[in-house]
């Protein structure tokens, strides 16, 4: 679309760009140009328009539709972006879309839900605007048993994007499997759910919750909770933000498909989790025991050392895992 298109290049630009420019660039004329730029303007992007010089974006609105993302993305992985303004469950919507038809790459994306997952049957808080709420659907041809690794990789990605986004700190971590950390406190958790059919997989769909903007905790979780605004003292723009996630997650995504585990992407894994070389308390049924985290395998499993030096794999799904004195 022009618009979008419009826009990628004022997003992509910090200096004045001429219609004439954007009109050679796309191929519309310039009247084209102006209007599209008037229904950016309409839509809440402040778009400095200087005789002689062009238009520059100042600002953009904080939402997350589907053309404002587009216009941060620079990645083919997302085929279409489904946003609704408010809705029960971004991973509820992803699965009937998915009954619908929606091909795998479709990200679904909410400000507001009424009916946010959490892990473990709870319930994740979802209020409007301030944080992120997003499901990315895919459809992938691989065995059922390798399908948690995919939880593993969006945890890198949405570290990865963290850390670009903030390159100063030194504090974006993973906590096996499902968490990302800031500075010790959870600020992303991810559910992933799969449908099957005999032993096929239908669909993944992988629900990724960021406390972007969060201003504030209720007391019972701001011990173990923070946002990016709480951490860092900035508002983080999230469309952009978004669009990282999506790109790091394809690129991970295409290095993990390759093998179906997380042989390539081992490493790297490990150098993001907190969790590394620390004390860490395992709860299994109820039972509570103490082991260094080592790291994880090629199978996404967390190999622990216990204290008479016995090695062993902690599955996902079947534990939790949590710090000798706090959350990490
Ligand atoms: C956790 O318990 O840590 C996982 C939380 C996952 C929350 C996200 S928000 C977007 C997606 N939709 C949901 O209903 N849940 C996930």
């Amino acid at each position: 679309m022009i618009r979008d298109d419009i826009l990628t290049l004022l997003n992509n630009t910090e200096d004045f760009l001429s219609g004439q420019e954007i009109s050679e660039k796309l191929g519309v004329s310039r009247t084209a140009v102006w209007k599209h730029i008037n229904s950016l303007k309409n839509m809440g992007y402040d778009i400095e328009s200087v005789n002689n010089k062009g238009y520059r974006l100042l600002s953009s609105p904080d939402l997350l539709t589907a053309d404002v993302i587009m216009s941060y993305l620079k990645t083919d992985f997302i085929k279409e972006i489904c946003y609704y303004p408010k809705t029960d469950s971004t991973n509820i919507r992803a699965k009937s879309l998915s009954a619908e038809g929606k091909p795998s790459g479709t990200l679904v994306i909410a400000e507001e839900q009424t009916a946010g997952k959490g892990r473990r049957g709870r319930a994740w808080i979802s209020p409007p605007k301030e944080a992120i709420y997003m499901s990315l659907l895919i459809k992938p041809d691989i065995d059922v048993v390798n399908a948690s690794m995919l939880t593993l990789i969006a945890a890198m990605a949405i570290t990865k994007a963290i850390k670009e986004l903030f390159p100063k700190n030194n504090d974006c971590f993973i906590k096996w499997p499902n968490d990302v950390v800031v500075g010790g406190k959870k600020i992303c958790g991810i559910l992933t759910e799969m449908t099957t059919e005999a032993d096929y997989i239908k669909d993944v769909v992988i629900g990724i919750g960021i406390n972007a903007n969060t201003k504030k905790f209720d007391k019972e979780i701001s011990d173990i909770a923070t946002s990016l605004y709480l951490a860092y003292g900035t508002n983080v723009n999230r469309a952009e933000l978004v669009a990282l996630v999506m790109e790091y997650l394809g690129r991970y995504y295409e290095v993990y498909l390759k093998t179906q585990d997380m042989s390539n992407l081992l490493d790297e894994y490990n150098s993001m989790l907190v969790n590394i070389d620390r004390e860490i308390m395992i709860i299994e049924n109820e039972k509570e025991w103490h082991a260094k985290a080592l790291g994880i395998n090629d199978r996404g499993a967390l190999i622990v050392e216990t204290s008479d030096g016995t090695k062993k794999e902690i599955i996902s799904g079947e534990v939790s895992v949590r710090g000798i004195y706090g959350y990490v």
